[in-house]
């Protein structure tokens, strides 16, 4: 196996459709977890991870708190060389490297995405954004043909498989997250299921439940803040319980490697009750 940091790659060669979004609370469930996590940001433009990430330094300083995070920085050049070079340093001391990118075709986008680790790419539930990995039939919804991007991983799974024996690299894992579920109507997303299984076949992906829509989501964008950070978000409502436990859902789903050593064991997620309750009385 590998050494070195478990990347993961959020891409999608389309803008909206929640890469940012789950990238940020991928990387802070890690973090919670007591990874190591770097996360960098190639949508050099936007910057919506990086200014996440800001954003949450800010809200400690502001509030005197210390909340797990990650390292951030945003990569705005356009070469390769260095791109690699910012990847090596961080590698050094992180568990995990976070890539987010920007929503087109872009060439450091693509060079991260075919060596990810883990490759993630959100997805709304709509066919617009279903476009994206494969047409469908007007009449039937049934797959057509794919695009131009489901080919393209492909390619470099192929490539990556057979460096999986030369190099001892990690196979990639590519897995589409559904992202806003339940915005649109049943219908439509059973069709997109449909389609999606059918598609998943072929071309390999993995199909992982992500975030509903919510609010929650975009309100807790200026604070820096996540579901996760329990304490210094007020009151919660029931309705923010279960997002919370999306968020665990979805981290689970990504099958990362386990995160061995951290500072806040007692931050993992998913950790049986039984030994919180060992944690909670020995503490
Ligand atoms: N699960 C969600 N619930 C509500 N709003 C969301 C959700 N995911 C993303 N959004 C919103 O949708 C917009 C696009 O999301 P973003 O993560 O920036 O996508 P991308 O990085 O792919 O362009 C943002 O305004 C974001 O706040
Ligand atoms: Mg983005």
């Amino acid at each position: 196996m590998s050494t070195g940091p478990h990347r993961i790659v959020f891409a999608n060669e389309k803008g909206g459709t929640g890469k940012s979004t789950t990238a940020v609370h991928v990387a802070i469930a890690l973090a919670c977890q007591g990874a190591r996590v770097a996360a960098i940001d190639l949508d050099a433009r936007q910057r919506t991870m990086h200014r996440y990430f800001e954003n949450r330094a800010e809200t400690m300083r502001r509030r005197a708190i210390s909340l797990p995070t990650a390292t951030f920085e945003v990569y705005s050049g356009d070469s390769i060389e260095e791109l690699d070079a910012m990847t090596a340093r961080l590698s050094e001391s992180h568990d995990f490297i976070v890539f987010d990118t920007p929503g087109r075709d872009d060439p450091l986008a693509r060079h991260v995405a075919t060596r990810a680790d883990t490759l993630v790419t959100p997805l709304n539930d709509s066919f617009v954004d279903f476009d994206l990995i494969g047409q469908v039939d007007a009449e039937t919804f049934k797959v057509r043909r794919l695009s131009f991007y489901a080919e393209l991983i492909w390619e470099a799974r192929k490539k990556r498989a057979m460096a999986t024996i030369k190099d001892s690299r990690r196979e990639m894992d590519w897995v589409v997250v559904r992202n806003r579920t339940g915005f649109t109507e049943a219908r439509n997303q059973k069709r997109i299921d449909t389609a999606l299984t059918e598609l998943s076949k072929r071309v390999g992906f993995r199909v992982a439940s992500g975030l509903s829509e919510r609010v929650i989501y975009r309100e807790l964008f200026p604070s820096g803040l996540t579901l996760l950070d329990k304490g210094h978000l007020g009151e919660l409502g029931t309705s923010h319980l279960v997002a919370r436990q999306e968020l665990r859902t979805l981290v689970g789903g990504l099958n990362l490697p386990p995160v061995v050593s951290g500072p806040n064991p007692e931050l993992h997620l998913d950790a049986p009750s039984s030994t919180k309750t060992a944690l909670e009385s020995a503490a």
